[in-house]
């Protein structure tokens, strides 16, 4: 057997805290003390983890009960979606599955409520399926384990801590290997001072035995840079010009701008008269494209705007600009609050 998992199974067997959930291999008890123990700790979630298997004790019960109920039983918790879930679950469960919880990860996975770590939980714990399972405490565990210098918001880095993990899991009892990691975690592998002298894995431990245990795990933030492309539409119709207000949750919110193209990519313009987004704006009518400005680049703090405006011309409004937009006398352009880009786009290319 793994060497790993066999000396964590060890020590879990001589030091694991005796918990309710731990001595059943009922999916719906192992279901229901995961969910709970996802909105509170350990101490408080025991208390509930009672009162609701007193009051539903199994999955049938949970599915008959009415909605109040549910919700009452909650009560204290907090995020009462987690309690719709439960209650729809059961419901599913009890109608589709014959009041079965489904044996295989996938079919858990589709259940509400149920995203990858409860799946693993469920699947791990009550039928004894070999997948890893990876929470906040395995994640620091592992990383630490195997010094693993990958910032934890990354995506990467959480493929690489699910990978470690599916590596060292004991398939033959990955529910209990499953707990024990997490055990360790909660127990000896703590997030401020990990009472490494105590731990089992200390000869193995990276980190430990390179004296950077504090660099582990990774809490630098990943400053991941957004590119977006906008393509801004000056478009000139009888001395007007048409505008619209920013409404969205975005940047610039509440600003006035011109119709607006945005891109994942870089478009050249031959290109963006193609797309589906202009086409709509214009239907057909002819628009003439009478200069184009290079990209004007606009740092944010988690974006790069990439921001270039096409001046053209229309004989006709096309319908769409008539109904969503608002056509002003180009003078008054000026009323309007814009942006910094825009206005310095009226001030160097416009109006200089
Ligand atoms: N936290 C989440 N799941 C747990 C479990 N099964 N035992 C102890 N703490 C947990
Ligand atoms: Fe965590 Fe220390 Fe054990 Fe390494 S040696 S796994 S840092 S408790």
């Amino acid at each position: 057997m793994k060497r790993i998992a066999k000396i964590l199974g060890k020590w879990y067997a001589q030091h694991k805290r005796d918990l309710p959930w731990r001595k059943t291999k009922s999916p719906y008890k192992i279901w229901l003390s995961e969910i709970i123990l996802q909105q509170t700790r350990v101490n408080q979630g025991i208390k509930y983890y009672h009162r609701f298997i007193e009051k539903f004790p199994d999955v049938d019960t949970l599915a008959q009960a009415s909605l109040e109920e549910v919700l009452k039983a909650w009560q204290g918790l907090g995020y009462y979606t987690r309690a719709r879930n439960l209650h729809a679950t059961a419901n599913m469960i009890t109608r589709r599955f014959d009041g079965r919880f489904p044996a295989d990860y996938q079919t858990l996975l589709s259940l509400k409520g149920i995203g990858e770590y409860t799946a693993a939980a469920i699947a791990s714990m009550a039928f004894d399926i070999p997948v890893a399972l990876v929470d906040g405490n395995v994640f620091r565990v592992l990383s630490r384990l195997y010094a693993v210098k990958m910032p934890i918001t990354s995506p990467a880095a959480r493929k690489e801590i699910q990978r470690l993990a599916a590596k060292i899991l004991d398939p033959v009892d990955p529910g209990n290997h499953n707990q024990a990691i997490m055990e360790l975690g909660a127990l000896v592998c703590l997030p401020k001072n990990p009472v490494c002298n105590e731990c089992p894995l200390q000869l193995f431990c990276r980190a430990y035995q390179s004296g950077r245990i504090k660099e582990f795990p990774d809490k630098s933030v990943t400053t991941h840079n957004r590119k977006r492309y906008f393509h801004y539409l000056h478009i000139a119709w009888q001395g007007k010009v048409f505008l619209h207000q920013r409404r969205q949750k975005d940047i610039w919110n509440s600003l006035f701008e011109f119709p607006l193209i945005e891109t994942p990519k870089a478009v050249r313009p031959e290109r963006l008269i193609q797309q589906d987004q202009w086409k709509n704006l214009f239907n057909g009518s002819d628009a003439v494209i009478l200069h184009v400005t290079p990209y004007y680049i606009h740092m944010l703090t988690h974006q790069t705007l990439y921001v270039r405006f096409y001046q053209l011309q229309v004989s006709i409004i096309p319908p769409k600009l008539a109904d969503d937009f608002i056509c002003t006398d180009k003078k008054s352009l000026y009323d309007y609050p814009v942006s910094r880009l825009t206005e310095k786009y009226l001030q160097t290319v416009i109006n200089p």
